[in-house]
């Protein structure tokens, strides 16, 4: 096995080696862009670690992990256009940098770009991931709608909540895993289980990507720190401050969502103290330990050696205190 560090190195190493110079630039330079900010990299890191796990080389499976970064940073730069988003990894979105029309069409391309990787699989092997892998894209539509029509509903639970975070982040983080699985033609037993292990670890990663983007550090974050309370983002931080505040607050804070000021700073901060004093912020931390432990429990169902999935529980540890 090899380490997560190292695996983000095979990753980014290929990266650097697909750029490649194509016309027309407009089409083709946004592509390049988003793809060298990096990231993190968990998606393709996850693919190649889950392939070796299950006793695959993980050159085997460099071709699928491509094909979830890049369809990632598909998702991206399309839900910047969406979200109106002015930073990405500490530097402008797509749409900010070009125009809407560059992000709309170099994303395109990246979704098609992204189904090309699966071609130099063998026809069984090939069928198994296109058909993860459409039935995952489409799922990430479908949360990515629920996120915009919550954003003007007032009436969202709890429930519908999490299956949208369900749908828009964590089932890409499941299908990563489980495109792992099916290169390595391990068994549908243990396919399954990685997948509801990385479908899991995904809720705790929108949760905290949730939490981080009210109280991440806007020097380090990369992001537009406070975007969602801009958006009028549903968030378990706002739900859960709606199902614990006291009568002001909750009135306070509906009241802070139904306006939009021309500068949003003074809304920002109200609404954190909101997030604080109701507890909701504790409360979303709690949330991000439970679905990381609900992950680590389907290890336990699992078949495979222990060191294994003390890497796939580092992983999850090291998830839980990141601040990107
Ligand atoms: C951001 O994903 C979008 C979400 C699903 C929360 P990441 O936090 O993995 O973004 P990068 O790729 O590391 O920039
Ligand atoms: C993004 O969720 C999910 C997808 C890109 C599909 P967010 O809108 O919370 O992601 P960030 O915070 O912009 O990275
Ligand atoms: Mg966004
Ligand atoms: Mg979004
Ligand atoms: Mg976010």
């Amino acid at each position: 096995m090899h380490t997560i560090v190292q695996y983000q190195e095979l990753v980014s190493a290929h990266f650097n080696s697909l750029i490649v110079e194509k016309e027309p630039k407009n089409l083709y330079e946004p592509i390049q862009y988003i793809l060298g900010l990096g990231g993190k990299r968990m998606r393709p890191v996850l693919t190649l670690m889950t392939a070796e796990i299950f006793d695959c080389a993980y050159e085997k499976a460099i071709p699928a992990a491509t094909a979830v970064e890049v369809f990632h940073n598909f998702s991206l730069i399309h839900d910047d256009i969406m979200d109106d988003a002015p930073l990405r990894r500490g530097n402008q979105t797509v749409h900010e940098k070009w125009d809407l029309n560059t992000g709309i069409l170099s994303g395109d391309a990246m979704l098609i770009l992204a189904y090309q990787f699966f071609e130099s699989y063998e026809p069984t092997i090939f069928q198994k991931l296109a058909k993860l892998f459409s039935k995952t894209a489409l799922e990430v539509c479908e949360g990515q709608q629920y996120d915009v029509d919550f954003e003007t509903r007032e009436d969202v639970t709890i429930p519908e909540y999490l299956k949208m975070i369900e749908y828009k982040t964590a089932v890409l983080v499941g299908a990563a895993m489980k495109m792992g699985a099916i290169v390595a033609e391990t068994s549908n037993k243990n396919a399954d289980l990685i997948y509801d292990f990385g479908l899991n670890l995904g809720i705790a990663f929108q949760l905290q990507d949730d939490y981080l983007d009210a109280f991440g550090n806007p020097e380090t974050f990369g992001k537009q720190v406070g975007g969602d309370i801009i958006e009028n983002k549903k968030t378990y931080l706002y739900l859960k401050a709606l199902e614990f505040g006291k009568e002001e607050e909750k009135e306070q804070l509906l009241h802070l969502f139904s306006i939009q000021p021309n500068d949003n700073s003074n809304k920002i901060d109200s609404v954190k103290e909101v997030f604080i004093s109701s507890s909701a912020a504790t409360a979303t931390q709690e949330a991000i330990k439970e679905y990381t432990m609900k992950a680590f429990e389907t290890l336990e169902k699992m078949d495979i050696a222990t060191d294994k999935k003390d890497v796939l529980r580092a992983f999850g540890k090291k998830l839980m205190n990141r601040n990107v």
